[in-house]
């Protein structure tokens, strides 16, 4: 049997995406595919995925599907770096390759309606530690407020980022303002 590699995951998660289903179902099968990515074939990951940026965190993609239904992104997370408080609007799956990755949930606990872009009143949740080769996912059902990041003080974290689109931007919110916007993000082409 040969083994799994990024072009068995890409062929994977066009399957995926061929089907019906809702994001839960589509995350309920690409989490063990992200699974498998990480504990196959990893020479995929070339030098260029492991761009870092002194002033932010790096995302460096390894593969976005011409339709932009998917994308794969490789986060490089020097020490210090975090993202803002966000939600992605879409589905997504998060394997970690290297380092241990923080992420914190926060939850809405206003009734300001489903896509709102002020009125948002944030409660904090809990912390979850994503050691190498674990996987998250999270749907949009119908935000997943979070924000991630890299609290060591010298080693960095790397991990593979699988979207349910190009993932063009995302929603970052001001949790003091009760507000959010939609904001492009850039990434590294290799
Ligand atoms: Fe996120």
């Amino acid at each position: 049997m040969s083994t799994y590699n990024l072009d068995s995951f890409v062929n994977e998660c066009r399957d995926v995406m061929s089907l019906d289903g809702d994001p839960v179902d589509r995350v309920e099968l690409l989490v063990p595919a992200m699974y498998r990515l990480l504990n196959g074939d990893t020479g995929f990951l070339k030098p260029e995925h492991f761009k870092s940026d002194p002033d932010h965190y790096a995302r460096n993609a390894i593969h976005i599907e011409e339709d932009d239904s998917f994308s794969l992104y490789a986060l490089v997370w020097s020490p210090g770096q975090w993202t803002p408080i966000h939600d992605h609007g879409t589905w997504g799956v998060v394997g970690v390759y290297e380092g241990a990755l923080y992420e914190k949930s926060y939850f809405r606990t206003d009734s300001a309606g489903v896509i709102p872009k002020s009125g948002i009143v944030l409660a904090r949740g809990g912390i979850i530690v994503l050691a190498p080769g674990a996987v998250t996912s999270f749907v949009p059902n119908p935000d997943h407020i979070h924000l991630t990041g890299n609290p060591d003080q010298e080693k960095r974290i790397v991990s593979l980022h699988l979207y349910g689109s190009g993932m063009a931007g995302f929603n970052v919110y001001d949790r003091p303002a009760q507000t959010r916007k939609w904001i492009e993000v850039s990434y590294n082409e290799s």
